[in-house]
């Protein structure tokens, strides 16, 4: 079976063709393991993995099972069934480790992203007198924004003073590596963290990962990474790259339920450090003597130390479901079939833009192989809003970025080259209409 679908050979805008490449796809069969929502009583082109993705089939089942545990033993679900509760998150560093190339020890699946980010902050942003920068990207996700503000506020600094954000060059729209490396020299004196994302949610750029964290390293300082856009999307190799701490959410690519449990890393080289501060709770606490209930608290010398509170069972449930798809898929097929996937996307915008007298859709994801995943965005150039509102009319589930910026995205577990022939047809019949 060919498993590198569609890269490399002369595409074309067809629906035979778009149904062609289908056929080859060796994970197209992965598309009847997850439910594709309607819209106007059609079913729909869902493009927002983006932003969440959809609902594998058997999560119903296995937050069920949990809810029959719940249901036939109380308290004791904690030590019963398949998978009893109190270890029940022990089964997910294993599937995690794939997805974001980590050691297993590294992993801990817990909270929500946001939360993540800050006691990981609280950990890893230590300023001092003279290093107390963080260097960011300009225009990060507002959440990140806001943790970003505030760590510096709780420290005493001036957000104004402590935050250097990197931004595009004037009239470009993804921020350059280059820039980046010579912010972090530039300030190497008193960066105490930079922290990127792995990919900027609105232009749907990747960052270069492991030169960020060289360049951090290098200049004293620590490296995180929100991978909110990232992981379940793109090659991730957080351990190998050296990379301090990174945290992620599981609603998004993986698939995992909305507001669903987030995930976190920790470098090995910290994990048993007990000398680098953190927030503790009791699920953080040595397991063997978690139930002795003393005073001191002596963190699990893994990712779990960081933990806090008891398990979120049901929301985990529906993340196994939506890890072991993953697991049966695996990650290199995944990422060839997205890279297909984003050529054809870009081929046929490319298509409706020569077929119009003006420019209509301005691309603004880097094409370049390894610096996109699955999400484009366009800017669109005129009409923007009315083209958005159109294409939902016609059962296309995207999403609007003020102040003109559709995002598409086509995921490999559920969508076909069929779902982006037919937006393009869509989009196109829509701009020659008006
Ligand atoms: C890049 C990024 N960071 C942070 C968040 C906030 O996530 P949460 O609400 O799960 O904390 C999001 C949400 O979409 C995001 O895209």
């Amino acid at each position: 079976m060919e498993e590198k679908v569609g890269l490399g050979i002369e595409l074309k805008n067809t629906i035979d063709y778009a149904r062609f490449l289908d056929e080859q796809d060796p994970l197209r069969s992965f598309r009847d393991k997850f439910y594709i929502p309607f819209v106007n009583g059609k079913e729909s082109i869902y493009f927002t993995g983006n932003s969440l993705g959809l609902q594998p089939k058997t999560a119903q089942d296995y937050v069920l099972n949990e809810m029959e545990n719940w249901a036939n033993y109380g308290v004791e679900g904690h030590h019963h069934g398949r998978n009893p509760w109190i270890e029940y998150h022990e089964m997910f560093p294993a599937l995690l480790s794939k997805i974001v190339g980590a050691k297993e020890e590294e992993l801990v699946v817990m909270n929500s992203l946001s939360v993540n980010l800050h006691l990981l902050m609280t950990s890893f942003y230590r300023p001092t007198k003279e290093r107390f920068r963080i260097i960011c990207e300009a225009k990060a996700f507002p959440s990140d924004q806001y943790a970003f503000a505030s760590q510096v506020k709780l420290h005493g600094y001036q957000p104004g003073d402590a935050i250097i954000e990197v931004a595009p060059r004037d009239g470009e729209f993804n921020i350059r590596t280059e820039d980046i490396l010579s912010v972090i020299h530039q300030y190497k004196d008193s960066v105490a963290l930079v922290l990127f994302g792995g990919i900027n949610y609105y232009n749907g750029q990747v960052f270069d990962m492991p030169a960020i964290t060289k360049a951090a390293h290098e200049a004293g300082a620590s490296c995180g990474f929100d991978l909110a856009h990232a992981a379940g999307n793109i090659h991730l190799q957080l351990h190998d790259w050296g990379v301090d701490f990174a945290c992620w959410c599981s609603y998004k690519y993986m698939n995992s339920g909305p507001g669903g449990v987030a995930g976190a890393f920790i470098h090995e080289r910290h994990i048993a450090n007990e000398s680098i501060p953190r927030l503790a709770g009791w699920w953080g606490h040595d397991k063997e003597n978690r139930f002795k209930m003393d005073k001191e608290f002596v963190p699990i010398p893994t990712a779990e130390g960081w933990q806090l509170s008891n398990t979120n069972i049901i929301s985990m449930a529906a993340h196994k479901a939506a890890l072991d798809i993953f697991e049966e898929a695996g990650m290199d097929k995944l990422i060839n079939k997205s890279k297909a996937l984003t050529d054809y996307l870009f081929f046929i915008l490319d298509e409706i833009n020569k077929s119009s007298s003006a420019k209509l859709i301005e691309i603004i994801t880097p094409r370049t192989e390894n610096e996109h995943g699955c999400q484009v965005s366009m800017l669109m150039l005129k009409d923007g809003k009315k083209i958005f509102d159109e294409l939902k009319k016609q059962s296309v589930i995207c999403d609007w970025r003020e102040p003109n910026v559709i995002r598409v995205a086509p995921v490999p577990l559920y969508n076909r080259f069929e779902d982006i022939f037919r937006f393009g047809e869509i989009l196109r019949s829509f701009l020659a209409s008006r």
